[in-house]
């Protein structure tokens, strides 16, 4: 039988895409297929994308066989255990401390995990049934998951003998991530690193890309071509000439500013979230690491200036923006219509980009690369196998896409032409009947497995990224409250009832993590000392 295997790929673009690609395409495809990385030293790698989601470890780290304690502390990292949103619901100025909210302040939490479940039904249905009835003024966060006193106290997502007793991701070094994942690809895998500028590219008469030509007279050779060239697209809009599709009509935000700030962690801990802060035309994200954070103002230039939106952003940290290093980013909203277009895929920035506001960018890189060795065609290039690629692509994007629009349209706060403009922009129809879901009480997406299921199952979890207990965090956080108790808990009035002991639990658990875990500083300085 001939061999009709595909034994050359070439990866356009060194930053985290491409090393990620070259690493994971090492291992999927094995070692009789050579794999090649062409990076221009002369074009900065984006420099941001900094924190990420669980499933990384699994889908990533565990399927390349390295040791979460060895990559965390080549690349600097610290844990994350959720997000944690201040002021989406109280209008004014950039401020990193929550204002006055109601009984309690303006903040919610957006975890990981699932949500326990009773008889059958999510406990959001109860804690729902509870708010809508006057049984409670907690926040749902703080009544159904364990989690949020044990980040307000800055504590670790591992007990100090290193057990996990929850799920959790990672903060990095952007740059630190690239260079570990290069060494690991071309020292340990065997794939060619080649510095040179990409100028053009031979097609043949299918309209097949056969090789990349550099400014340093190179042509490189090959049969399949992965896109990592990030926003410039340089194959995949460039030479395959695909369009991409602008989605700034459900997403505003269009610039961000970026920079470090020193921080001293032994006398303030070490936050073991992402923070999120909304700002009068935006938001800021926080990722602490051991010694600093990274932090950026994701703003729209339809309603504010650079200038403006970076002194906002430099007030809230304290920061000079005449003597502070600032890192100014345009970027797109959208996707490619299609993302592999006959013998050439993108991924990364490349392919697809929302505002991190969900950390998505890695996220969409790692299922890109499980969905693009799933779907691994052979020299025949049978179309089905980019047809089902592209379908998984478009689907992964446009439900997320959603989700974040979300956010902005349902956020309380009302106090500006940008936030005022962010309601009303057109929902997709996917994400209008979860709404009308969630006011009547129903669950959204409920996950069909439990927790350690669908952590371990990525099929499972990609089919369903964004569970109930995601829409009901962000959607009760946002001041958006159910309207209506469910229905079938109102013929089983026993279940209501039964249900107050798992509520108690998490009391109970979270008052028994509070004394024993240690805290996120001491756990990071430990494992980073070693
Ligand atoms: P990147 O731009 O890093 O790399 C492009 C590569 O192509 C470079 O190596 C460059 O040299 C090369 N190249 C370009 N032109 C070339 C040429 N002519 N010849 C040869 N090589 C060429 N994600 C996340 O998961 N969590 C987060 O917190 C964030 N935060 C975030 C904030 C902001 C403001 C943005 C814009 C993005 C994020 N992201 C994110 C997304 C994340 O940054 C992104 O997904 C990864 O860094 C991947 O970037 P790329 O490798 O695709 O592009």
């Amino acid at each position: 039988m001939e061999d009709r295997r595909i034994k050359n790929v070439v990866v356009l673009g060194g930053g985290t895409a491409g090393w990620m690609t070259a690493s994971y395409l090492g291992k999927a495809l094995g070692p009789a297929v050579k794999i090649t990385v062409l990076e221009a030293p002369s074009v900065p790698r984006i420099g941001v994308g900094e924190a990420t989601v669980p499933n990384l470890h699994k889908v990533f780290f565990d399927f390349l066989g390295l040791a979460e304690e060895d990559w965390m502390r080549e690349c600097n990292a610290s844990f994350k255990m959720g997000i944690k949103f201040t002021n989406w619901r109280t209008g004014g100025r950039g401020d990193a401390n929550p204002r006055p909210y109601r009984d309690t302040t303006d903040h919610y939490y957006h975890l990981f995990g699932l949500l326990p479940n009773h008889e059958n039904e999510p406990l959001s249905a109860y804690w729902s049934h509870k708010r809508l009835t006057g049984q409670t003024t907690e926040a749902f966060d703080y009544a159904c998951y364990r989690e949020p006193p044990i980040l307000d106290a800055k504590l670790a997502p591992r007990f100090a003998d290193g057990t996990k007793w929850t799920n959790y991701a990672w903060h990095f070094d952007a740059a630190l991530v690239a260079e570990f994942l290069r060494k690991f690809a071309t020292n340990k895998q065997g794939a060619i690193h080649i510095q040179d500028e990409f100028i053009d590219a031979d097609v043949d008469t299918r309209g097949h890309v056969t090789a990349l030509n550099t400014k340093g007279g190179r042509k490189i050779e090959g049969d399949f071509f992965v896109d990592c060239s990030g926003f410039r697209a340089l194959l995949i809009n460039g030479v395959m000439r695909e369009p991409f599709l602008d989605m700034s009509d459900h997403l505003l935000n269009d610039r961000a500013v970026a920079t470090q700030v020193p921080h001293d962690d032994e006398a303030n801990g070490v936050e073991p979230f992402t923070g999120s802060i909304a700002m009068t035309n935006g938001w800021t994200w926080k990722i602490p690491m051991l010694g600093r954070f990274g932090t950026g103002h994701v703003y729209s230039s339809r309603f504010t200036t650079q200038d403006a939106a970076t002194q906002e952003f430099c007030d809230m940290w304290g920061l000079d923006p005449s003597e502070q290093k600032l890192n100014h980013i345009k970027f797109r909203v959208g996707r490619n219509r299609r993302t592999w277009v006959r013998n050439v895929a993108a991924i990364g920035l490349s392919s697809c980009f929302l505002e991190p506001l969900e950390s998505t960018g890695i996220y969409f890189i790692t299922a890109a690369l499980y969905q693009l060795a799933k779907h691994f065609p052979d020299k025949n290039f049978d179309p089905i196998f980019a047809d089902r690629f592209n379908a998984e692509i478009n689907t992964m994007f446009d439900d997320s896409r959603d989700f974040l629009q979300a956010h902005f349209s349902l956020a309380a706060r009302n106090d500006t032409e940008f936030w005022r403009a962010c309601k009303d922009l057109v929902l997709a129809d996917d994400i209008k009947e979860k709404i009308r879901m969630y006011k009547a009480g129903l669950p959204i997406n409920m996950p069909v497995t439990d927790e350690s299921t669908y952590y371990g199952n990525f099929d499972a979890e990609f089919r369903n990224f964004w569970t109930n207990a995601s829409y009901y965090c962000v959607f009760t956080g946002l001041g958006f409250d159910p309207q209506q108790t469910l229905t079938k808990l109102t013929h089983h009035p026993s279940m209501l009832d039964s249900a107050e002991h798992v509520f108690a639990d998490i009391k109970r658990k979270q008052a028994e993590l509070l004394k024993t875990l240690p805290t996120t500083y001491d756990y990071l300085k430990q494992l980073h000392a070693k």
